[in-house]
Formats: structure tokens, C-alpha cells, sequence
């Protein structure tokens, strides 16, 4: 089943309320959070208290995609805010030492809480294969992260393909593989086509004039 998860980062961030509601009557199937924290991205967009104000408004899985250094430090507040979905960048696990990035998901599993890892546009996906045993869902970037409204980076449709042949090798046929970066109506179908299931779209959304049409048509 394809699943759209419209990114926040597109919204006026002083609606945030209505912009969930709107998501939510639009047919999103996810809310994509994108929490940057300066550091590991330039920006700083937002942490643990956006997700626990949003978590009354709205039913539909929240989605935490963590742009942070030291992932394993905010685990518990994104854990306590509400959130369905914590995924962490395998670039901040790995400068930290070699297990950090299993040892991140399991203390995000032992929350009660799905777990993924991220990859970014220039790392191979094979640098994560050691830990599709236990994540939930892999996410490829395909921009570096930072920003909305890039454009998509067509070689990360090789990390999708090679994720999900390996997910599937390993019987892990239920695998969420999420991309995230430049999705559009125009390529959303070579992407799906690719072997991902969960799609982020933060301008492609927040950018349409019929926010349902658009979700729709990503949806294929
Ligand atoms: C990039 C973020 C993405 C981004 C998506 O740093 O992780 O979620 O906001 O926005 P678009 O769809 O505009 O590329
Ligand atoms: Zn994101």
C-alpha cells in the first residue's frame, strides 16, 4: 500500500493546528515531522513540544525524521511527545562509533515506538543492511537534508531498489521504504515503480492549490 506523508516544514508554522486538520481531510496517511537541529543541518526547525501539541489534532501516525546530532539523547522526548515513527540519520550514528545506530533503534523499539534509519543521497544503502533485521522502516533522502523545495536526486532510486530487493531477500516483505526530497506528481511514479511505499512531500503538498488532488496523484 502506498502512503503519502506530507511534511510540516511546508506549512506556516503559526497555523499549525489547521494545517494538521487540512492534512488529515486531504487524505495524508502520515505527518512527516522533519526536526533539524542546527547542527547536523544548518536549520533549526522545531522538537519534542511541536509533536506533543500536534498529537491531540490528529489521528494519523506521526512521523519523526530526526536531522540531529547524538539521536539516542532525544529519543525519550520524542517518545513521550507522541510520536508513532522516530527515524535517525545513519551519517550522525556512524561518527559516533559502529553500534550507535542499533542501539538508537532499540531504545527507540523499547518505547513501544517504530524505528527507522535514514540514509543520505551519497551513502550506499548497503551501510544499513545490518540493522533491517529490526527497523520498522528505511528512509532515503533523495536531497541532502535541510530544506524543502529541492529538487529530487534521481540516483537515490537506486538506494530504493537495492532496499527493497534486500528487504525482500530477508522476508522482511513488510518493510516500509520511505523517500523523502523533491517528490512531485511528475516522478512520484518512477518512484513508486522503484520499490517505495511511504512517499514525503512537503512542497508538492503545501505548494498545490487542491491539497487532496495533489496527495492523490502522488498516490498513483
Ligand atoms: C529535507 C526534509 C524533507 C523536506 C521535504 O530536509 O527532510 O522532509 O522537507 O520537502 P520537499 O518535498 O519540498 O522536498
Ligand atoms: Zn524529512
Amino acid at each position: 500500500m502506498i502512503k503519502i506523508a506530507p511534511s510540516i516544514l511546508s506549512a506556516d508554522f503559526s497555523a499549525m493546528g489547521e494545517a494538521i486538520k487540512k492534512l488529515e481531510k486531504s487524505g495524508a496517511d502520515l505527518v512527516h515531522c522533519d526536526v533539524m537541529d542546527g547542527s547536523f543541518v544548518a536549520p533549526i526547525t522545531f522538537g519534542g513540544q511541536m509533536v506533543k501539541n500536534i498529537r491531540p489534532l490528529t489521528k494519523l501516525p506521526l512521523d519523526v525524521h530526526l536531522m540531529i546530532e547524538h539521536p539516542k539523547t532525544q529519543i525519550k522526548f520524542f517518545a513521550d511527545a507522541g510520536a508513532d515513527i522516530i527515524t535517525v540519520h545513519y551519517e550522525a550514528c556512524a561518527k559516533i562509533s559502529p553500534a550507535y545506530l542499533r542501539e538508537t533503534l532499540e531504545l527507540i523499539r523499547s518505547y513501544g515506538v517504530k524505528c527507522g534509519a535514514v540514509v543520505n543521497p551519497d551513502v550506499d544503502i548497503e551501510r544499513i543492511f545490518d540493522v533491517f533485521d529490526i527497523a520498522d522502516m528505511v528512509l532515503i533522502m533523495s536531497v541532502f537534508p535541510g530544506y524543502g523545495g529541492q529538487k529530487f536526486i534521481p540516483t537515490a532510486l537506486e538506494n530504493v531498489k537495492k532496499a527493497r530487493a534486500y528487504a525482500d531477500s530477508i522476508g522482511r516483505t513488510d518493510m516500509d521504504i520511505e523517500i523523502d526530497g523533491g517528490v512531485n506528481l511528475e516522478n512520484a511514479a518512477q518512484i513508486r515503480a522503484a520499490g517505495a511505499n511511504v512517499l514525503v512531500a512537503g512542497s508538492a503538498v503545501f505548494g498545490a492549490e487542491d491539497m487532496a488532488a495533489a496527495i492523490a496523484k502522488i498516490r498513483g
